[in-house]
């Protein structure tokens, strides 16, 4: 059997979950095993509270999904302090990958550097496809000089990471800035722009006009993201995007990826990532 590690850590196969689609602990108790799965990504936590977006926030399509949830969390404090006092994560047998987006640049380390110390955490995701207010809201990966310095700063603390990028920038330039700059792992991709317009009002359905979008329809397009950034950088990539099933599992780690994550389909099939790693158990036995 292969071996499935990032940077020091192991994980006992390459299935994780996806931010945001797998909540923040807890919510999935009872519904799936976590000690089948490779890992779970918790909700992206901010430096402050957030309450997200006006609804309406999701908006079901053939064969996807479009959100504007707007990363709705408690903030960093709130975050650090339950882990402290409650330690939620310690009864779970798996990977707890917690996923930060700063508000500046300079957040990323302070952040990084407070959940290490808070402790029961396996590795961080750095979520670059959120804005950067000091650049009127342009997203941090929208400059490779960005995810430069941010992944070199963090990547000084010694704790595993993978740093998570957008498919509707330079994908591949900032994988290899990131990689350059010292990354342990990329995750390719968040999700890709998309739009809805509500027929009746002629206006567009989300209030932020543009969405997210999700779920199968998405795959074909991962798949491709996956393979060219595979072709270009040597640590391991964690695909995310539409995977339904083994067979799409399968077809991520043909195309380069190390990992798989199950977004979307979490929410259709609570248990998914756990048949996806039974079934990608059994390829990489007959393999
Ligand atoms: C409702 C929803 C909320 C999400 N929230 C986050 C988030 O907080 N942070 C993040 O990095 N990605 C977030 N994502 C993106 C997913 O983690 C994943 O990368 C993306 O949906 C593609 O995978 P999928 O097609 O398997 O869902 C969210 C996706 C959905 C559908």
């Amino acid at each position: 059997m292969k071996n499935f590690t990032i940077h020091t850590l192991g994980f006992r196969n390459p299935v994780l979950t996806a931010s945001g689609t797998f909540g923040m602990g807890g919510e999935f108790d009872g519904l799936t095993d976590y000690s089948k799965l490779g890992g779970i990504t918790l909700k992206t936590v901010t430096p402050r509270p957030r309450s997200g977006n006006q609804p309406p926030r999701i908006l079901e399509t053939p064969c996807g999904l479009l959100n504007s949830i707007g990363l709705e969390n408690p903030g960093m404090d709130e975050v650090i302090r339950i882990i402290k006092s409650e330690h939620p994560f310690r009864a779970y047998d798996t990977n707890i990958v917690f996923s930060i987006a700063g508000e500046t640049a300079d957040d990323f380390t302070r952040m990084a550097d407070a959940v290490i110390g808070a402790g029961d955490i396996d590795m961080l995701e750095l979520n670059l496809s959120c804005p950067n207010i000091h650049a009127g809201g342009a997203t941090f990966d929208s400059d490779c000089a960005n995810v430069r310095a941010i992944v070199s700063s963090v990547a000084r603390l010694d704790f595993p990471f993978t740093v998570k990028l957008s498919p509707n920038q330079d994908i591949l330039g900032n994988s290899i800035a990131a990689e350059d700059a010292g990354a342990h792992a990329l995750t390719i991709s968040n999700t890709f722009l998309g739009m809805a317009f509500d027929r009746k009002t002629g206006e567009p359905y989300f209030r932020n006009k543009v969405a997210g979008f999700s779920g199968p329809a998405v795959k074909p397009m991962a798949l491709y993201n996956v393979y060219r950034v595979a072709q270009k950088v040597k640590i391991p990539i964690i695909a995310s995007g539409g995977a339904a099933s083994a067979g799409d599992a399968i077809e991520f780690l043909l195309a380069g990826a190390s990992f798989i994550s199950i977004g979307t389909m979490n929410f259709v099939e609570p248990d998914i990532a756990e048949t996806v790693a039974d079934g990608l158990a059994e390829y990489l036995r007959e393999k």
